[in-house]
């Protein structure tokens, strides 16, 4: 990995083709995507889609999507296109969106991440098309950043974060969308967005309503509707369909889904950084974005903060009618305040358009702070948001780590399983102890294990044989305990949260999808760890009899048993 990193203009006939011929002999070349840049490689050849881990510098555990340039390219690479994916093909691509279908044998295991599912992508950039047509192959390619740097939306990006690391960045100019393609799993009866992008849910359910789709929701009973349903919310929709729509326990879906969102690891507490400058970055005004009008003084309070506190210089990611009062109002500090106007004020296109060179650029220019307003969550909005919120989140991070750690189990009710798994960990853990951090060997470490449901009611009491069976074979006292729900509050405080089925850890992974690295099913976990002959798709005893309930004890018993001392070395307890 030691190149002399070439930026090739696609007019320059010469060298556009020695990157076609690299990407045909198994080399990474940048390329460009109405979206954001993309690290490419040969689909199809595992050899050249391990040079992309290389070159970003992350380990190889997410999936990549493939790239085409005709619908005769996909067929091969997958096994199925269900009616949903077919009706998404044929309305949005090619374009910004990414359609997850089941795979073929010819996509390597490193591409699909062991998935047995495949993200296929068609962009409309006439450069991307052209790379990739000229290639005749299907490209497997992650955004163009290094791990930790938002992604690449200039040419010039890639430049500064691959230089030497690959033979060619091809130049197709500024990205138009400038945040990157919507994901959707098509692999059911009606999609499931895993994130969001410039094809927005109305969007979808538009074209999929008007081909005679009718979301499952619908015809399902709302009882079991958890608190995401608030109405109005598009997101919650989808999110809805899809929750009430398979059945959360023992579903054909229970495979090992990722993660729905950028480079997160599936490994418990240990987060890549990701869009995250170095800076801390404040988001002004709310989500609702009524009140655009206030969003001057918004930009004023904070700057007089700074500036009171010599936080200084900081930037503004700001529309331009604001910014223009703003340098009115602070004549005598230019200096201080550093503007990066990205159009106008209320223009979430501009806005997206501009993200994540507004972030790298003040990032470089080494300011304190970024102050960056909130657009509605609604529309692009909703993907802004959900990029915009990642960066805030993330560089806003303490650094030190917790001397206590929280997990918590959950299942559908609340009543059976994850209290059963709650009281099994607590005893596994206390009866393996001593726990101490390896940094501190003083401080013994803390876990603090609960459990809650996604569609649970709240205080319910735990079944009987729930009850009986933590205090018969493993002295926990669950006596008087009732169900409670997955809330904001309480899953925000977790380090951990482990679900029964893949299917409770797809939903919250999309309600949540800031906790996303720290949401897993069992068997998602058993698959990270790599353990052997262990089934981690726990089924709900509800309604059986005693010896039902002593099985799935003994199933989470024996796969607690193998987790619980992963998660601790992964955390630092031993
Ligand atoms: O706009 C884009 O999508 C850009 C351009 C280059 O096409 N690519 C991109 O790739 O953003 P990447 O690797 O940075 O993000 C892909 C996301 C990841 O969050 C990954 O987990 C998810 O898509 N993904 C890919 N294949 C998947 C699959 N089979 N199942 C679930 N999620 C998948
Ligand atoms: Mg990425």
């Amino acid at each position: 990995m030691n190149f002399e990193t070439i930026c090739v203009s696609p007019e320059d006939e010469l060298n556009f083709s020695a990157a076609v011929r690299a990407l045909q002999e198994g080399e990474v070349v940048g390329m460009p995507t109405e979206t954001v840049y993309g690290l490419g490689a040969n689909a199809l050849d595992p050899e050249a889609v391990k040079k992309i881990y290389e070159a970003k510098g992350r380990p190889s555990d997410n999936p990549l999507i493939v790239h085409v340039a005709s619908f005769d390219m996909i067929d091969p690479l997958v096994s199925e296109i269900t009616p949903v994916a077919k009706v998404l093909m044929e309305a949005f691509m090619p374009g910004p969106i990414t359609i997850i279908m089941k795979k073929s044998h010819f996509i390597p295991d490193i591409v699909s991440a062991g998935l047995d599912t495949v993200g296929i992508r068609f962009p409309v950039h006439p450069v991307a098309q052209k790379l990739i047509d000229m290639c005749g192959l299907p490209i497997a390619a992650p955004s163009a950043n290094l791990s930790g740097s938002p992604s690449p939306t200039k040419a010039e990006h890639v430049m500064k974060d691959m230089h030497g690391r690959i033979p060619y960045v091809v130049d197709g100019g500024e990205c138009q969308v400038g945040l990157e393609s919507t994901v959707v799993d098509a692999t059911g009866e009606w999609p499931v967005v895993l994130r969001p992008g410039a094809i927005t849910i109305e969007d979808m359910e538009q074209v999929l309503e008007s081909s005679g789709f009718r979301n499952p929701k619908e015809t399902l009973s709302s009882g079991r509707a958890s608190d995401s349903s608030e109405s109005g919310n598009p997101a919650a929709l989808i999110l809805e369909g899809m929750a009430a729509g398979a059945d959360p326990i023992g579903s054909a879906n229970s495979g090992n889904y990722t993660v729905a969102d950028d480079e997160t690891p599936r490994a418990p507490g240990m987060k890549y950084r990701h869009y995250a400058p170095s800076c801390p970055v404040r988001i002004i005004g709310d989500k609702t974005g009524d009140d655009f009008d206030n969003y001057f003084v918004y930009y004023k309070q904070e700057i007089m903060e700074a500036l009171l506190a010599e936080n200084t210089p900081v930037g503004l990611f700001v529309g331009e009618e604001i910014a223009e009062n703003l340098k009115i109002l602070f004549a005598n500090k230019n200096e201080e305040i550093i503007y990066y106007i990205y159009g106008d004020s209320e223009d979430v296109e501009a806005a997206s358009h501009h993200l994540f060179d507004g972030l790298r650029t003040l990032d470089e220019i080494h300011v304190k702070m970024i102050i960056a307003p909130a657009f509605p969550e609604k529309g692009l909005g909703i993907a802004y948001m959900n990029r915009l919120l990642k960066a805030a989140s993330e560089s806003d991070a303490p650094v030190a780590q917790k001397t206590d750690r929280k997990i918590m189990f959950v299942c559908s009710g609340n009543t059976c399983r994850s209290p059963m798994a709650e009281a099994i960990c607590r005893s596994i853990f206390r009866s393996t102890g001593p726990h101490h951090m390896i940094e501190d060997p003083e401080t013994e470490a803390t876990l603090e294990v609960t459990s809650a449901g996604t569609f649970a009611e709240k205080g319910v009491e735990f079944t009987k044989y729930t009850v009986d069976l933590a205090g018969y074979e493993y002295e926990e006292d669950l006596t008087g305990r009732t169900s409670q729900v997955v809330t904001d509050e309480l899953i925000a405080d977790q380090d951990l949260v482990l679900c029964m089925t893949a299917d409770h850890s797809k939903y919250l992974r999309f309600k949540y999808p800031d906790m996303g690295d720290r949401i897993f099913s069992l068997q998602e976990l058993i698959d990270h760890y790599a353990i052997p002959n262990l089934s981690g798709d726990v089924t709900d005893p509800y309604g059986f009899e005693y010896l039902v309930y002593m099985d799935t004890a003994k199933q989470l018993d024996t796969i607690i048993r193998e987790l619980l001392p992963e998660i601790l070395k992964n955390w630092g307890m031993n």
